[in-house]
């Protein structure tokens, strides 16, 4: 087992942060002309998901990054809107939402600014920026135009529920996700996890080269008769990894999605995704368990069946012991 990835301190000084930023704004959403600076934040309608820039610890750069808070009340980022685009810290970072409905994020350094959206040739009305209960950041008119663009379409590291994982063949586009460059760099990095159309699994890339396969997608029936689908390869047991997928392929999309179930007995409110991490590993965002550790695969020859069995027992004691963490997490 490793040792925990994030600090007691940093931690505590994350919690904080977090809490002295949500007395500065608690809008989840943005009008035309509104603009989001390096003091201010969205936050979704139900406190999951908050939208500001970020400096990663020990980092010269600054990123616009969408956070998750889970059930361990640890916040981490799922989505960064400037990966490639990296800003100065100190140089007062703003993203606003313009007349065509373009998101921009300008800076004082003198350089370009940055659009994550450009927007329409022209101008249009009654257009917004929210972030949603569920983790994504859209632009939208209320009129008949609708949706103009959303970060669920630019993954970065996270798969959060109602993204997809796919092809878009339309466009030759693939929702794809890419890990970051290091812990603390969001940059591309080395890792990739793709959608295989001709297998049907999910691929875990280390610079382009395959080394890890989801195996496909197992449908079955849970205890009330729901049916219910995981990939092969993914954790141990059904109910302890709660994440239902289903699979969707159109003539010009094939993708899959999930849904978390919740336990029975734990709040109705499930939300989690799957991190692809700077070292490869796959991670449940809202428990911080590993679901798969896809280089550690490649890298050891496979155990003999009988440290398979003592592995899968780890496992379950781990799993098990997550369970119970969570609930007590909920009770206090
Ligand atoms: C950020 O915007 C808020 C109002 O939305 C304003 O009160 C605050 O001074 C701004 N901060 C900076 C650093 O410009
Ligand atoms: C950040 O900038 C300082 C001063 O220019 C430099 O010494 C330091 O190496 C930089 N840190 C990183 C991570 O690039
Ligand atoms: C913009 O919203 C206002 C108020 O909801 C409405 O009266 C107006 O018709 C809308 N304009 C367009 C172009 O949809
Ligand atoms: C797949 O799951 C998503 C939620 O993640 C849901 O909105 C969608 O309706 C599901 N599709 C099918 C075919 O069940
Ligand atoms: C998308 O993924 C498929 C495999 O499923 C691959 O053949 C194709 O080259 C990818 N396209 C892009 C644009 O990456």
């Amino acid at each position: 087992m490793q040792s925990p990835k994030v600090s007691l301190a940093s931690t505590l000084l994350l919690i904080s942060l977090h809490c002295l930023a949500i007395q500065v704004s608690s809008i989840d959403t943005l009008r035309q002309g509104e603009n989001l600076n390096s003091t201010s934040q969205l936050i979704s309608n139900n406190g999951a998901f908050s939208l500001r820039f970020y400096t990663p610890p020990n980092s010269n750069s600054t990123y616009l990054a969408l956070w998750f808070t889970g059930r361990s009340r640890l916040s981490s980022p799922v989505w960064i809107g400037n990966r490639r685009n990296p800003i100065p810290t100190n140089s007062n970072p703003t993203l606003t939402l313009g007349a065509r409905g373009q998101l921009t994020i300008t800076h004082d350094d003198g350089g370009a600014p940055i659009d994550l959206y450009a927007g329409r040739s022209s101008e249009v009305e009654n257009v917004t920026a929210t972030l949603t209960d569920t983790g994504n950041f859209l632009v939208n008119s209320n009129g008949p135009a609708g949706l103009f663009w959303h970060s669920f379409d630019q993954p970065s590291d996270t798969l959060l529920g109602g993204m997809r994982l796919g092809v878009e063949r339309s466009i030759k586009r693939n929702w794809t996700l890419t890990s970051w460059a290091a812990e603390n760099d969001p940059a591309p990095g080395a890792y990739s996890m793709e959608w295989d159309s001709s297998s049907r699994n999910l691929v875990v890339r280390r610079r382009g080269a395959a080394i890890w396969r989801s195996g496909e997608l197992k449908y079955y029936r849970d205890e009330a008769g729901q049916s219910r689908a995981e990939f092969e390869n993914v954790g141990i047991g059904r109910d302890v990894f709660n994440f239902n997928f289903n699979f969707t392929a159109e003539e010009e999309e094939e993708y899959v999605m999930f849904t978390v179930l919740p336990f029975p007995g734990s709040p109705a409110r499930v939300l989690s995704g799957w991190r692809l991490e700077s070292d490869g590993d796959i991670v449940d965002v809202d428990r911080s368990m590993f679901l798969a550790r896809p280089d550690a695969a490649a890298e050891q020859p496979a155990p003999p069946p009988d440290s398979a069995a003592a592995g899968l027992r780890a496992w379950a004691f781990f799993a098990f012991a997550a369970v119970v963490l969570d609930l007590v997490l909920f009770v206090i």
